[in-house]
């Protein structure tokens, strides 16, 4: 929706404002402005006024089928004002063992004309253990609300080394996390996404397998491992990626990242910022890789979808593609949190 067809709505006037803004500016001075107006007593109270349409999933009982998707709050420093908005879950990180800088800004940029951001951020976070203190520390006041914690590596540990910081962060957010997502698919840590390879993905998660036996014969309670991948996979490689999956317990997956292609914003003068293209250029990549694997996994996993979801119609379409679920970026940036509420009105009908 433009602006034009939503002359009074406040977003409007937000995001007008906003709009003038670097877009790294805009972005943390709307989560920052957020935050600062959610006592999490509030944030409980806002939560139980919004959407409310359960569903059981993952062993999990999620408030709608509306999740935030993982990038906007990497370090678990918005959890109430976010959850205030009325989404059914909320997934934070992408974290890494220690904490880092990222890529140096500028690294966000905006292409209002498509509805879509380039980013690369670079996995920009405080460290595992800072999300998890905040995570923690959330959970205190509202023990039943899922937060799920996206994982991911250093950018300086070798990629043959990958495994060591999928795992220590495993280990150290596994108590917490509702659910985990193993993240091998931003485009924006050189090597990645080879990670994807089904040696290496089979490689990586054997190694995940086994940290999360070892937790279990520690007495911790088992936790969904989902993995999310890349809308840029070519259609031969699901089959066999999804085997794997299946193969090493993982419980579900999240579809997609962003994509390094520029397929739909070719003509736009920032194409060729390097980076994840994410928001309406995305749902068409998101989409057939969605297919593909609802294809291969034939209902045996359940599946997060993610991509160009800019409104109830978009999510609608991604449920009957196969998706159980579905989460929220850039949607967000271009039509405000009322979209939380309508797509998860629409699904509550649909399902
Ligand atoms: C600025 C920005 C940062 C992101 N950071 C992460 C991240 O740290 N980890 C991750 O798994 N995905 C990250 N993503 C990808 C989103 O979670 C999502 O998969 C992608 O943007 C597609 O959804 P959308 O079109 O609704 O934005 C990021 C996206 C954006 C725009």
């Amino acid at each position: 929706m433009s602006a034009a067809s939503d002359p009074g709505g406040f977003y409007t006037l937000v995001r007008n404002l906003l709009f003038r803004l670097e877009p790294e500016r805009a972005h943390d001075l709307a989560l920052a402005a957020l935050r600062y107006a959610m006592p999490v007593a509030l944030a409980r109270q806002l939560h139980r006024r919004a959407a409310h349409a359960p569903v059981n999933l993952l062993g999990l009982a999620f408030g709608n089928r509306v999740g935030l998707a993982a990038g906007l709050d990497k370090n678990g420093d918005y959890i109430a004002a976010l959850y205030a908005l009325g989404f059914g879950f909320l997934e934070l990180g992408t974290v890494t063992p220690h904490a880092q800088k990222g890529n140096r800004p500028p690294r966000l940029f905006r292409l209002p004309q498509h509805q879509a951001l380039i980013n690369r951020m670079g996995f920009n976070n405080l460290g595992v253990a800072h999300l998890a203190a905040r995570v923690q520390h959330f959970r205190q006041a509202v023990p039943d609300a899922v937060i799920g914690i996206n994982i991911g590596k250093n950018r300086d540990t070798p990629l043959a080394q990958a495994d060591r910081d999928y795992a220590h962060c495993l280990r150290r957010v596994h108590r917490l996390a509702s659910y985990v997502v193993v993240n091998v698919s931003s485009p924006n840590t050189p090597g990645l996404r080879d990670l994807q390879q089904t040696q290496a993905l089979d490689a990586l998660l054997a190694k995940l397998q086994q940290v999360r036996d070892e937790l279990h014969a520690a007495g911790e309670e088992r936790r969904p491992l989902l993995v999310k991948l890349s809308p840029d996979l070519n259609d031969d490689d699901i089959p066999e990626l999804v085997e794997v999956v299946l193969s090493r317990g993982i419980d579900g997956v999240v579809a997609t990242n962003t994509t390094a292609g520029r397929a739909g914003v070719a003509d736009h003068p920032l194409a060729g910022q390097s980076g994840g293209l994410s928001g309406a250029p995305l749902a068409p990549l998101a989409e057939h890789v969605l297919q593909g694997l609802h294809a291969a996994l034939r209902g045996r996993l359940p599946i997060i979808a993610a991509g160009g979801i800019l409104s109830a119609e978009d999510a609608a379409r991604r449920m009957a593609l196969g998706a159980d679920l579905v989460q929220l970026y850039s949607g967000l940036v271009y039509r405000g949190p009322r979209l939380i509420r309508e797509v998860a009105e629409r699904l509550s009908r649909a399902a």
